[in-house]
């Protein structure tokens, strides 16, 4: 077997920001999310609202990628996408799902985990007509993780549909729009020094959350 390489083993950072105690959090893991990624905003990072979302087939094959969080209500944490891509045909046949933000500079992640419903029409049509036109036409010219030839093929495609909905409002196309995950648990972690790190768990059983930490 291969030694571990030298200059990656001895990565490692100590993490002395902040703490986090079940007393400091909100009872709702909704507003303690909110509040974390307000930070996360006020902190300037680049892409605050991109999150890993990890999906799996039916036979618990897994599988993650980023995706940008669009919005979040009372019920759940809303992405859009390609409703014939890899990660929405692991969706149509199994609904559990996880997302995970990690925000370096904060020494924090949050992980949310669920099921996976659509939103209405009218939510996608809503957020589809707010995208700047050159992403509406992405959406109808990719065929979403399915091969492609070459790079000439999207962009002969982007050019065509360009063309053909030239001077006219461009229709969500019907294989694309938005999913929510639905939280059924939470966990909220600060990043503390010599790996003793502080967790603290959100389960929801029925209407309420029972918040307890968790070893690092
Ligand atoms: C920061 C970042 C944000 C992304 N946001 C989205 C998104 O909101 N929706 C999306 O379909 N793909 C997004 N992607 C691309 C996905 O990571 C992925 O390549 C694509 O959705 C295909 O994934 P799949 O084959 O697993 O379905 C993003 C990639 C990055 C790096």
């Amino acid at each position: 077997m291969t030694p571990p390489d030298e200059s990656l083993s001895s990565l490692r950072k100590e993490y002395a920001r902040a703490f986090l105690d079940v007393r400091d959090v909100d009872p709702d893991p909704f507003v303690q999310f909110r509040r974390w990624f307000t930070d996360a905003q006020n902190a300037g990072l680049p892409e605050p609202n991109a999150m890993t979302l990890a999906t799996a087939t039916k036979e618990g094959r897994p599988s993650a990628r980023a995706v940008l969080l669009k919005s979040i209500d009372e019920t759940g944490f809303t992405f859009f996408t390609n409703f014939k891509s890899r990660k929405a045909r692991e969706i149509a046949e199994n609904p559990a799902a996880a997302l995970l933000f990690f925000w370096a500079e904060l020494e924090r992640q949050v992980r949310i985990e669920g099921n996976i419903e659509c939103v209405s029409d009218a939510e996608s049509d809503q957020y589809f007509r707010s995208r700047p036109r050159e992403s509406q036409i992405g959406a109808w010219a990719s065929k979403q993780s399915e091969t492609l030839p070459d790079r000439s093929t999207l962009e002969h495609a982007v050019a065509r549909l360009t063309q053909q909905y030239a001077g006219r409002d461009i229709p969500r196309p019907p294989h694309w729009g938005g999913y929510r995950l639905l939280p059924s648990r939470f966990e909220f972690w600060q990043g503390r020094p010599s790996r003793l790190h502080d967790r603290i768990q959100y389960l929801q059983h029925s209407s309420s959350w029972h918040i307890n930490r968790l070893s690092p």
